[in-house]
């Protein structure tokens, strides 16, 4: 096998793994950057979500008690001020929203979805039950469109007994709210019971485009690297090493045919290089002179004197 074949296999032996495990590595650690971003937002959407409730609960239902007589205002209830928040910010950022999943719901606005239900609210359930509290779940969903988003959730679970005056039984929930709501449905929760899911939904195609357009020039400029390597390395490796060998052994073939009168090598190029070609030209004269012991011009002393002579 020639030298650039053996070189070249090498290089290649290196350069193809080194260049996919990089890539991959590269791809990996950026998708889960995009992935710790964006669920940075999502976290940051539900702590929004939980000021907006909590604000509610403290200054505005307090507020807005006394003029409930007759009329049960919505803007009152955490979870109504909450979902009204986030469907004004969803105008501006369409692939953003916030649901307050409930399996048996008082505005069947709120009512889970069968993935919701079968995704979250189900687990939370399960957890609470099991004893083993679950208190948040991170995960990724494929669209309807087809573009990929990532959701928390975290369990909506009646730990206050106050909830159950209006989500008990129609009975003990105040008549206005049965005038705007009904009856049928927004009763029969239970304490400690998990009866929906906060979840938050946050796109993460455009993240991971980003993450892979990062991937694809990272790629090219290793492959550039690579490349350049490759061709630099072999242009040495032709000058160096393969062009004065080739040279080497075209004198050994010339002198090997008896030409002696070629010219001598310059001695110049890389030390070993150089070290070969003044072996060479040492080689080449003392097998000149000793050509020249062992056959004497006939011209200037014939074999019949020197026999003569003897
Ligand atoms: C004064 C009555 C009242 C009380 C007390 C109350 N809620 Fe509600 N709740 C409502 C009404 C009315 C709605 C529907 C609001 C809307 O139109 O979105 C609602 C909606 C909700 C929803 C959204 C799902 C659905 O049923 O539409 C959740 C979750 C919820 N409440 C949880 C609670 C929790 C937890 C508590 C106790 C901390 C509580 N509520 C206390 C009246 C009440």
């Amino acid at each position: 096998m020639k030298i650039r074949t053996r070189f070249n296999l090498a290089l290649l032996l290196v350069f193809v793994p080194g260049f996919v495990i990089g890539i991959w590595i590269t791809h990996a650690l950026l998708v889960n950057n995009a992935k710790t971003d964006v669920l940075a937002n999502a976290g940051l959407m539900m702590e929004t979500a939980t000021s907006v409730r909590s604000y509610t609960v403290d200054h505005v239902s307090p507020r807005l008690r006394p003029l409930m007589q007759a009329e049960f205002l919505a803007e009152t209830v955490p979870a109504f001020a909450a979902v009204e928040t986030f469907a004004r910010l969803q105008k501006s950022y369409p692939d953003y929203s916030y649901r307050e999943a409930t399996l048996n719901p008082t505005n069947l606005r709120n009512r889970a979805t069968d993935w919701e239900n079968y995704h979250i609210i189900r687990p939370f359930r399960a957890g609470t039950t099991s004893g083993a509290t679950l208190e948040q779940l991170v995960g990724e969903r494929v669209g309807n469109d087809g573009k990929r988003f990532l959701y928390i959730a975290r369990p909506i679970r009646i730990t206050n007994a106050a909830c159950l005056a209006c989500h008990s039984t129609p009975q003990a929930a105040p008549p206005a709210l049965i005038k705007t709501y009904g009856d049928r449905h927004g009763f029969g929760w239970q304490q400690n019971e998990v009866v929906g899911a906060q979840i938050i939904t946050v796109p993460f195609e455009l993240a991971i485009q980003n993450a892979q357009r990062a991937v694809w020039a990272v790629s090219a400029v290793l492959l550039g690297l690579l490349a350049s390597l490759f061709l630099v390395l072999n242009i040495m490796l032709d000058r160096v090493v393969i062009a004065p060998i080739r040279r080497v052994s075209q004198q050994s073939e010339q002198i090997s045919l008896g030409n002696l009168d070629i010219p001598e090598f310059s001695e110049r190029g890389a030390e070993e290089i150089v070290q070969l070609q003044s072996a060479f030209n040492r080689m080449r004269r003392s097998i000149q002179k000793a050509m020249r012991v062992v056959q004497p011009l006939p011209a200037r002393r014939p074999l019949q004197t020197a026999s003569e002579d003897a």
